[in-house]
């Protein structure tokens, strides 16, 4: 049996000083080796970083929660949820920033993290989740593999650089 060298999926209960940091390493690697998550692959460090900075800021403001597998200080994958606010929209929840480092990815994890979001949300008692991903991509591919009904599209609502404008493809998950 292959020892994988970290643990999770599990909660961030409480986001370490470093935790930025560690997420925005993960999330430029992710986006140079061209994942779906926010930037195009070219995209500058400092931004990438200040993103990162300011999700965990949401984290530890309580306003999303963060699900990871990886070492605390080596983060190897991640999922974000957001929930709604206001009665309107408090009983479903944004899924956000899907993503398992380049040389893991194909093992499982990313099946992992999207099961334990939806086990979180579940035991939260929310009643849906929404998601948004990349046209052009085999994200719309994967998220239908993984059970999510595709809800609606928004033409040409993703701008990635000046000739590369894509869809954005709209996911509904009915919990019971
Ligand atoms: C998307 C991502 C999280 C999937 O994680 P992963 O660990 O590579 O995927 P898994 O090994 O858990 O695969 C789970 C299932 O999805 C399938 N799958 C994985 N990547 C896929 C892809 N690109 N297209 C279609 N299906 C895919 C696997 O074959 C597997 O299917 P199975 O359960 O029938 O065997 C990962 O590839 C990633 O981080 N991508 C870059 C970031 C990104 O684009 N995130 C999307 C944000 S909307």
């Amino acid at each position: 049996m292959t020892e994988e060298p970290f643990s999770g999926p599990h909660l961030v209960q409480e986001a370490h000083p470093e935790m930025g940091t560690v997420l925005g390493t993960l999330w430029l690697a992710v986006t140079r080796a061209g994942g779906a998550v926010g930037f195009p692959s070219d995209a500058a460090e400092q931004d990438v970083r200040a993103v990162a900075e300011q999700a965990i800021e949401d984290v530890r403001a309580k306003r999303q929660q963060l699900i990871v597998i990886g070492a605390d200080h080596a983060l190897a994958g991640t999922v974000f949820l957001r929930r709604g606010t206001g009665t309107v929209v408090a009983h479903r929840a944004e899924v956000l920033r899907l993503m398992v480092r380049p040389d893991l990815q194909g093992r499982g994890w990313g099946k992992r993290l999207l099961d334990a979001a939806v086990a979180h949300a579940t035991a939260l008692g929310l009643e849906q989740l929404l998601l948004s991903t990349r046209g052009g991509t085999d994200m719309p591919t994967f998220y239908k593999r993984q059970g999510w009904s595709e809800v609606g599209v928004f033409p040409a609502s993703l701008r990635l650089g000046p000739d590369d404008i894509r869809d954005e493809h709209w996911f509904q998950l009915r919990l019971s």
